[in-house]
């Protein structure tokens, strides 16, 4: 993991017809640190991590991931390497109930059928989901599918994480489930990109707070 990182050189990015986002925008995201991006809504965050993912392109300059094997076929192997939560998470629901969800999520990575089950049965008792384990997706609630999601992003600890606004829609039990595993990641250098316009409850998790400001620069604030 640690040698993962991500690269903006000198990024810019427009939505069409829109204003420029970002101009020129240089960043570096080491992959062994936490890193809390804040800043108002509608000042680019869940932009910015769409770039850092690679589910955006730049306009111009590049968004490069430095010591990833096969850069030019990048996609593939990226997403060996990272997990995005996206802020619509239905984006990252892919099966009809939280367990089937969970086990496509581990299709075509290595392991028997029953370890697979046993990883799945694990990420749905962390995630206070075995209840809900055969429920189908449309009736569950939003804090639920937001749970569902984290626990997607849970089968792979080893990758870097970008979560964009992990805390909406949870209540207090799962918010503590989340904080204490980011904190965990941050014991042992994992890499992750949390973004939230909510920081107060994230400043313990991570190293560093990046505040993104509503003309497009970003401050380090911590
Ligand atoms: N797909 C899109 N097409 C056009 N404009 C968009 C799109 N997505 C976001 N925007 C606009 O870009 C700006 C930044 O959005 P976003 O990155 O979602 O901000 P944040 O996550 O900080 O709330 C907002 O003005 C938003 O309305
Ligand atoms: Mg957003």
């Amino acid at each position: 993991m640690n040698s993962f990182s991500i690269n903006f050189e000198r990024v810019s990015f427009a939505y069409p017809g829109r204003d420029f986002l970002f101009q020129d925008l240089n960043l570096n995201l080491p992959g062994n640190q936490a890193i809390l991006l804040t800043g108002e809504n509608g000042s680019g965050k869940s932009t910015l991590a769409g770039l850092a993912a690679s589910v955006l392109s730049p306009l111009s300059g590049k968004v490069s991931y430095p010591n990833l094997a096969q850069p030019n076929k990048k996609k593939p192997a990226l997403y060996q390497k990272l997990a995005f939560l996206q802020q619509n998470i239905r984006n990252n629901l892919a099966g009809v109930n939280p367990r089937e969800d969970l086990s496509l999520w581990l299709q075509g990575s290595d392991g028997s059928k029953q370890e697979k089950e046993r990883f799945v049965k694990w990420a749905l008792e962390q995630w206070k989901l075995q209840d809900k384990a055969e429920k189908p997706v449309w009736s569950m609630s939003t804090g639920e599918l937001k749970s569902l999601a984290l626990a997607g992003i849970s089968l792979f600890p080893k990758r870097y994480w970008i979560l964009d606004e992990p805390l909406a829609g949870l209540d207090s039990e799962h918010l503590d489930i989340l904080l204490t595993l980011l904190q965990t990641r941050r014991k042992l250098n994992d890499g992750l990109l949390v973004v939230s316009h909510n920081a107060e409850p994230l400043l313990s998790s991570v190293d560093a707070v990046l505040h993104l400001n509503i003309d497009g620069s970003l401050k380090w604030e911590r």
